[in-house]
């Protein structure tokens, strides 16, 4: 009789895409599913190339055919001007850790936080060897950001994360990461942006184009975001906008946010 109901749901339900039960899952347990996916999609650490090499990587190579965006170009206008002795940063997501290393390699007197969902220490420790202190690994999979002291980071970024999290999780991090932040602090994230999708060609960013007509089915793995909704979320989680935009990719976009900064916004 159950199987009975569940299929006649599930017609109901597959013009939607998915099958009720998956739908029902990912949104009342969006921990759970979202563990679940990142596991099944980045379980064995996804890895962006050797950032400091540029376009000679053939990962970065492969990332700016697909985004139009030079991480090396990325990693020396954003990141590296950050890197200030003494700070305390934040790497959202590290993966097997390319961002993670090219920070490492560059900053020699600082500590850097990772957060990811996975157990993945071991992997961005065999490729940063000497990292010893420097580096702290935290694995959360409910976005817990207790764990950390108010008012500890002066800077956190994060690339080819937020572009696969549901709006719901980048809301909920958002907020949970706020009182972390120094005063002063700045965040620079990476996020999808379907408006600049369209533009730049789904098929060109490998992005398959069935998401455009199933944007909620729970397998979707890119984000349906805008500037718009980023605008939203950010204001509501307490951060001043700096830019919504600041360039760098052709498929998707990269924010920046101040805590009580100046209330500037470029784009
Ligand atoms: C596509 S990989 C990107 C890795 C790396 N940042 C890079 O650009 O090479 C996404 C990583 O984000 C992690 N992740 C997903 N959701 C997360 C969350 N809510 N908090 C922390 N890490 C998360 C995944 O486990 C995975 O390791």
């Amino acid at each position: 009789m159950l199987k009975f109901v569940r299929r006649r749901f599930d017609k109901i339900w597959r013009p939607t895409g998915g099958t009720l039960v998956q739908h029902m899952r990912a949104r009342l347990l969006i921990n759970a599913h979202m563990q679940e996916k990142m596991q099944r999609m980045f379980g064995s650490g996804y890895d962006s190339g050797e950032i400091e090499k540029g376009l000679d990587d053939p990962l970065i190579l492969q990332e700016f055919r697909c985004t139009g965006a030079n991480y090396k170009v990325i990693f020396d206008e954003l990141i590296r001007p950050r890197l200030l002795a003494s700070r305390t940063l934040l790497e959202i997501g590290p993966g097997r850790g390319s961002w993670t290393k090219a920070v490492l390699d560059t900053f020699p007197d600082g500590t850097l936080y990772v957060i990811d969902r996975l157990p993945l220490e071991h992997m961005i420790r065999l490729r940063c060897p000497s990292a010893g202190d420097r580096l702290r690994f935290v694995q959360s999979n409910s976005n817990d950001y207790s764990m950390f002291p108010n008012n500890l980071f002066d800077f956190a970024f994060s690339f080819g994360v937020f572009v696969h999290l549901p709006l719901r999780e980048i809301k909920t991090l958002l907020t949970r990461l706020r009182p972390k932040m120094c005063h002063g602090g700045e965040i620079i994230l990476h996020y999808s942006n379907w408006d600049k999708l369209d533009k730049w060609g789904w098929e060109r960013a490998r992005v398959p184009t069935w998401f455009r007509d199933y944007p909620n089915h729970p397998e979707v793995w890119w984000t349906k975001n805008s500037s718009e909704k980023m605008k939203r979320i950010s204001e509501s989680s307490g951060y001043t906008i700096v830019s919504l935009d600041l360039g760098y990719f052709q498929s998707c976009s990269v924010l920046h946010l101040k805590i009580n900064g100046t209330n500037t916004i470029e784009s």
